[in-house]
């Protein structure tokens, strides 16, 4: 495994768990976090022994948003150059399963950056926010759409307006994140619950990704169409073969992720 700077990576199984280790910086999201996990999970996407692959940060902080002390003295065509944060985006992109496991700040980016992630776990410390406005500024990691796909229209409004910020609790509710836990037990549940992705066959948990994923980029009728595709590719794989012999058989399947 490559060493990082800015983040602990480990890998368990057919999971991985990517720490992002900026401890006294509540783990801001400078552009140098930004490759680093861009390039540590696009290597583990690359891994067919990897499953899925878990995200997290502090007990304090998942994040605190992207580092403001970075970004506070750039202009824009420097910005439009390096096409600032852009490299976010192919946090998107990855096939692999994706875990946000969320304690403490998930603020601005950090907000953005569990979003970015498949399923959304919350510790019950987990606050959740777009206080990017106070800044003079708005969300530049997808915050604005995410968010308001995520949470609907009032909400994602009121957040991106007034800096709000929402505890585990509302962000549930909203449909934000998928479940709160105790935060003592965030990252066991996040190991359970990427373990029992990665137990799965994977190029099916990647056609179920792709399917759902797509819900956020087309029209139904396309998306139920894009869905049927994969169902019928998935009887192409020896692991719907043996999904659906060991159901008849009364036994545990033995998925060869083929
Ligand atoms: N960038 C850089 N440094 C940050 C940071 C950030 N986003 N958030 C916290 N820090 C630093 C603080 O400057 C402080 O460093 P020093 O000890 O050197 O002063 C250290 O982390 C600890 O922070 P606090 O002392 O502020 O801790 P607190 O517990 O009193 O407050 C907090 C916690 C409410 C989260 C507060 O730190 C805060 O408001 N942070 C900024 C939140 C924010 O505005 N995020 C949005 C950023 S913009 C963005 O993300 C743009 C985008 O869409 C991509």
């Amino acid at each position: 495994e490559p060493t990082y700077e800015t983040l602990l990576v480990e890998r368990t199984g057919r999971t991985a768990l990517v720490t992002l280790n900026r401890p006294r910086v509540l783990n801001a999201l400078s552009l140098k976090v930004m490759h680093e996990v861009v390039a540590a999970t696009e290597l583990l996407d690359r891994d067919p022994g990897v499953g899925c692959i878990v995200l997290t940060g502090s007990a304090k902080a998942f994040a605190a948003g992207a580092d403001i002390k970075e970004m506070a003295p750039q202009g824009p065509v420097d910005m439009y150059l390096t096409d600032w944060f852009a490299a976010w985006d192919r946090l998107a992109q990855l096939r692999t399963p994706t875990v946000a496991a969320v304690a403490g700040f998930a603020l601005g980016g950090g907000c953005e950056l569990a979003m970015l992630c498949d399923v959304l776990l919350a510790a019950d410390t987990a606050v959740f926010g777009q206080p990017e406005i106070k800044l003079g500024v708005i969300p530049g990691i997808g915050g604005s759409q995410r968010l308001t796909r995520a949470v609907g229209k009032a909400k994602a409004m009121e957040l991106c307006l007034t800096g709000r910020i929402m505890d585990a609790t509302e962000a549930e509710r909203a449909g934000l994140v998928s479940r709160i836990v105790p935060a003592a037990d965030l990252l066991d549940e996040a190991r359970a619950v990427a373990e029992t992705i990665a137990g799965m066959s994977l190029p099916i948990a990647m056609m179920a990704k792709e399917a759902v994923s797509r819900a956020f980029e087309t029209t139904l009728a396309e998306g139920v169409r894009f869905e049927r595709r994969l169902f019928h590719a998935a009887f192409a794989t020896a692991d719907q073969k043996e999904g659906m012999t060991a159901f008849i058989d009364k036994r545990p399947p033995k998925f060869q992720h083929r």
